[in-house]
């Protein structure tokens, strides 16, 4: 019998501040697992740092067609969701419940899922990064929305 395995999208760019260390390295761990390449931006320990440098360097990647997909992770996810969203093309959804990880993905084809350390635990933060791997966008009218403020200045 063949493996019912549904394939993930590789490879994700990751990034994360101090607060969310410990999250970003078991969200890669779960990824890899998956079969995913994780590139891995930072941060790489517990020492204070600054979020947008990470944010930059993940929403960059996407905004510059390097990377199509990225995951960032902060404290609140509050800092690495402003910062990203400055990037063009980049749709950088914070969530904390599966449905808007689901709809990010259906409706907004977010290309950045980004999650708070000290808001969710370990395990519902990997539930919403399955989801958000797992979930195709729908195009159509949804499209022609995201069209219409990608050339907001
Ligand atoms: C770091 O203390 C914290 O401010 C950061 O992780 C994030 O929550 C910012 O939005």
């Amino acid at each position: 019998m063949s493996e019912d395995k549904t394939p993930y999208e590789s490879p994700v760019i990751i990034g994360c501040d101090h607060a969310a260390y410990p999250l970003k390295e078991t969200i890669k761990a779960f990824l890899q697992g998956k079969g995913v390449e994780v590139i891995d931006a930072g941060c790489h320990g517990l020492n204070s740092v600054n979020y947008p440098d990470f944010a930059k360097e993940v929403a960059g990647s996407i905004s510059n067609g390097t990377y199509k997909k990225g995951i960032l992770l902060c404290g609140t996810g509050l800092g690495m969701s402003m910062a990203a969203n400055r990037f063009k093309g980049v749709r950088a959804a914070l969530v904390s419940d599966g449905f808007s990880a689901r709809m990010s993905r259906m409706h907004n084809d977010s290309n950045i899922l980004v999650l708070g350390a000290r808001v969710i635990g370990e395990s519902l933060a990997l539930d919403l990064v399955q989801t958000w791997m797992e979930t195709p966008f729908e195009g159509g009218r949804h499209l022609d929305r995201i069209q219409m403020f990608e050339s907001f200045e």
